[in-house]
């Protein structure tokens, strides 16, 4: 099953930035059907360490593009996207700790991020380029 489901509300209304986020999500996904599987050591370390990865080199684009632009709003956006990394760090961190991983509210934070940072700052900002 999917981690995480295209939701309408992730929608910054410009198709092209709504296929890229199809494809992160499809990307965190993927990540989550590999811990599924049988045996693999340290399974959820390796989990949130490649989700990690996979969502900082999306931000890494748009931020590029950010400052191709000379976006105004790139410090606050930027922000947001240190955000949601942070998060994952501080998860990654509390797992080493205690070895305790709560899939589904972990799923539902990245969830509760995704849908209002798609809805404010990329939108904005795709607005603003469209
Ligand atoms: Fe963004």
């Amino acid at each position: 099953m999917s981690l995480i489901a295209w939701d309408e509300k992730f929608s910054v209304g410009v198709a092209a930035v709504d296929h890229e986020h199809r494809e992160l999500i499809g990307l965190v996904n993927d990540a989550h059907d590999r811990l599924m599987r049988p045996g693999e050591k340290d399974a959820v370390v390796n989990f949130l360490g490649e989700i990690y990865a996979r969502i900082s080199a999306h931000f890494a684009l748009e931020e590029k593009l950010m400052r191709v632009e000379h976006y105004a709003h790139y410090g606050e956006h930027k922000a947001d996207h240190e955000r949601l990394l942070d998060e994952i760090r501080d998860i990654m961190d509390d797992y080493e700790d205690d070895r305790n991983f709560d899939e589904n509210r972990f799923a539902q934070r990245l969830r509760a991020w995704f849908t209002e940072h798609f809805r404010t700052h990329d939108a904005q900002l795709h607005g603003h380029l469209g």
